[in-house]
């Protein structure tokens, strides 16, 4: 069984940087250090989330079922359910 780690949200919050850049998306929690420099949609959209939630932007983008392959091999795990969001309103 594998267990996924529980990040807090405000441990997100502290990496921040583009040497050291986690973000959210859809309450799982990426570490896109690595990653920032071959993403195809440019490292200063990285940037600009890098540290909070970016599910938002990661949806308007329309990302392919490509990308959410891809973005397996980032996860390091999921906020706990008091830092969850409620479901995105439909806009
Ligand atoms: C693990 C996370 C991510 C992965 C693996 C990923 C991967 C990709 C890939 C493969 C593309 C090329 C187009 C496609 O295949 O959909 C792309 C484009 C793009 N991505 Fe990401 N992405 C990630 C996160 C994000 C985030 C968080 C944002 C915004 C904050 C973002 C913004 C964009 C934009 C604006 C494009 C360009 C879309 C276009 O050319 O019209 N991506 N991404």
């Amino acid at each position: 069984m594998s267990v996924v780690k529980e990040i807090p949200l405000e441990v997100v919050k502290q990496h921040n940087k583009k040497d050291d850049l986690w973000l959210v998306i859809e309450d799982k929690v990426y570490d896109l250090t690595k990653f920032r420099l071959e993403h195809p949609g440019g490292e200063e959209t990285l940037d600009d989330s890098a540290g909070r939630d970016a599910t938002r932007d990661f949806i308007d983008a329309g990302h392919s079922s490509e990308a959410r392959t891809m973005m397996k091999k980032y996860l390091i795990g999921e906020l706990p359910a008091a830092d969850r969001k409620k479901p995105l309103p439909i806009r």
